[in-house]
């Protein structure tokens, strides 16, 4: 099939309206990373998201839906704390998780009793989410374990004659993906670092959580289980006061006739004169920004790919950390 990438119309919305009724995907565009949406309510839409993917059905899926759907019909128990949650930050970069009413697929959330909900703010996300109006399942419309796309051009390059539409709405601004938050507890608890960080949820909850998986327990957030984000080059990290090594190692690489490339921040570059150097920034969310973009320039440009590691932690920062340390194989 044609892979079709289209900007927000009439025409691309009620085509975006028809694929949906049909059980089809539809790609899209959050302020975070592109998505891979299908009915949420059917078994047969949502298998084939799986499929599409490659991805291990014990990951469950985030159910999208527009600013004024009612989602008391897909979920209960919502807590105070969490209803002053959804008013500071959505729309918006903050998926809530909480027990499920079982309306949606039971594969979206892979037999557990509770459904992640998220209401993106890009504009592009909530013209299809209104024009649908039915709770679109859609993990990062990404191959299971490759790079987040944030371009329609990095969607189509995984999935090409494979999905029927992208909506595209340029660059996603947030670049990573969405802040899990589990609602299901008496306090808020963060299960995937991103955008709304944890000092951001306890200045409105009065307290947030970090959920730390413990060795040989099933984790809570399953995707967080897996090696992701890895670029199709060789890789290797290194830690900010580990320079040294890490320029022996790309001198290393140079000598054999490749093409080294470093991966940091805007004030580690300026310590690598004469190294190419992909440069991720000067702050938490730059670096946010810039950072599946850069890594997918990174597989395309370098046959190795040197990571070090940013020096501070907290924020956005914490985000940025988990993905790089996944992405290079560190966890
Ligand atoms: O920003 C985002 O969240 C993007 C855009 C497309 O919205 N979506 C995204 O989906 O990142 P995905 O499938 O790549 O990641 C979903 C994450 C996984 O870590 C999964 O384990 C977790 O959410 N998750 C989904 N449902 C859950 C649930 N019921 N309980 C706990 N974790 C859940
Ligand atoms: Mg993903």
């Amino acid at each position: 099939m044609t892979t079709q990438i289209l900007g927000v119309s009439e025409a691309s919305l009620r085509l975006a309206k028809q694929l949906i009724s049909e059980g089809e995907v539809v790609a899209f565009h959050t302020e975070t990373v592109y998505g891979l949406g299908a009915d949420a309510r059917s078994d047969k839409a949502v298998r084939h998201i799986f499929e599409l993917k490659g991805r291990p059905q014990n990951n469950p899926l985030i159910a999208h839906v527009h600013k004024d759907f009612d989602i008391s019909s897909l979920v209960d128990n919502i807590p105070a704390y969490a209803k002053k949650l959804a008013k500071a930050f959505l729309p918006g970069p903050l998926t809530m998780v909480y027990p499920s009413t079982g309306k949606v697929s039971p594969l979206v959330s892979c037999g557990l009793q509770t459904l992640a909900v998220r209401v993106p703010s890009s504009p592009t996300a909530q013209a299809f989410l209104r024009a649908v109006n039915v709770p679109i399942a859609a993990p990062s419309a990404n191959v299971s374990k490759h790079i987040s796309p944030v371009t329609a051009r990095h969607v189509y390059e995984d999935f090409q004659w494979r999905i029927p539409l992208i909506l595209d709405g340029g660059r996603c601004e947030g670049g990573i993906e969405s802040t899990v938050l589990d609602c299901t507890g008496e306090t808020p608890q963060i299960l995937r670092a991103g955008l709304v960080t944890q000092e951001m949820i306890a200045s409105v909850a009065g307290s947030c959580g970090v959920y730390v998986p413990q060795k040989g327990e099933q984790p809570k957030s399953p995707g967080m289980a897996y090696k992701h984000y890895a670029p199709q080059c060789r890789t290797a990290f290194f830690a900010p006061e580990e320079l040294e090594k890490a320029r022996a190692l790309y001198l290393e690489e140079e000598q054999k006739g490749g093409t080294p490339c470093f991966f940091c921040e805007e004030a580690l570059a300026r310590l690598l004169p004469g190294c190419r150097v992909l440069n991720l920034g000067r702050s938490g969310e730059e670096m946010a920004n810039r950072l599946y973009e850069l890594l997918h320039r990174g597989e395309e440009e370098a046959t190795l790919l040197i990571c070090i590691c940013p020096k501070e932690r907290g924020g956005v920062y914490e985000g940025v950390l988990n993905r790089l340390t996944r992405a290079f194989g560190r966890e």
